[in-house]
């Protein structure tokens, strides 16, 4: 019986809004799953780019960011960034054969624990129908070579 794929995600949270409501959900007891690695920074106006993209390189299948509601950020406009961030991190991904939607952004506010499993639990199951990264880059590097032979 095959193995069922269970991804690594990382999720970059807020420390303010979005880890509140990780906390949140736990102290309502929301499961969600534990392929969702969080990894605290203190906005995610302060993930970079090759934060992002260094993520997939170290074994990452899916990487979220969850940061506060747009015009709620404390650092004022921090989730604008991100947001720009990951949609730039989606077109280079794009651009190397990878599915864009291998990274997304979220809002949460420190009182949206359900909401936060929420997305996890759906950023999961979105990575889980996309198969492993491994196998996707392989597939990519051989069109590639394919391409230019
Ligand atoms: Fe939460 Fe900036 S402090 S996204």
């Amino acid at each position: 019986m095959a193995e069922r794929f269970e991804p690594k995600i990382l999720c970059f949270c807020c420390q303010w809004c979005s880890y509140a409501a990780a906390d949140l959900a736990g102290s309502m007891r929301v499961q969600y799953p534990t392929n969702v690695h969080i990894l605290k920074v203190p906005c995610t106006g302060r993930v970079d780019l090759t934060h992002i993209l260094q993520a997939f390189e170290v074994g990452a299948d899916g990487v979220f960011l969850s940061g506060c509601l747009l015009g709620d950020c404390h650092y004022i406009e921090g989730n604008y960034f991100a947001t720009t961030r990951a949609k730039r991190a989606k077109e280079i991904l794009k651009g190397i054969g990878i599915d864009p939607a291998r990274v997304e952004m979220f809002y949460n506010s420190s009182g949206m624990g359900p909401q936060f499993a929420q997305c996890c639990t759906d950023f999961t199951e979105r990575i889980r129908q996309l198969g492993p990264l491994r196998k996707q880059k392989a597939v990519a590097a051989a069109a590639a070579s394919q391409a230019q032979a």
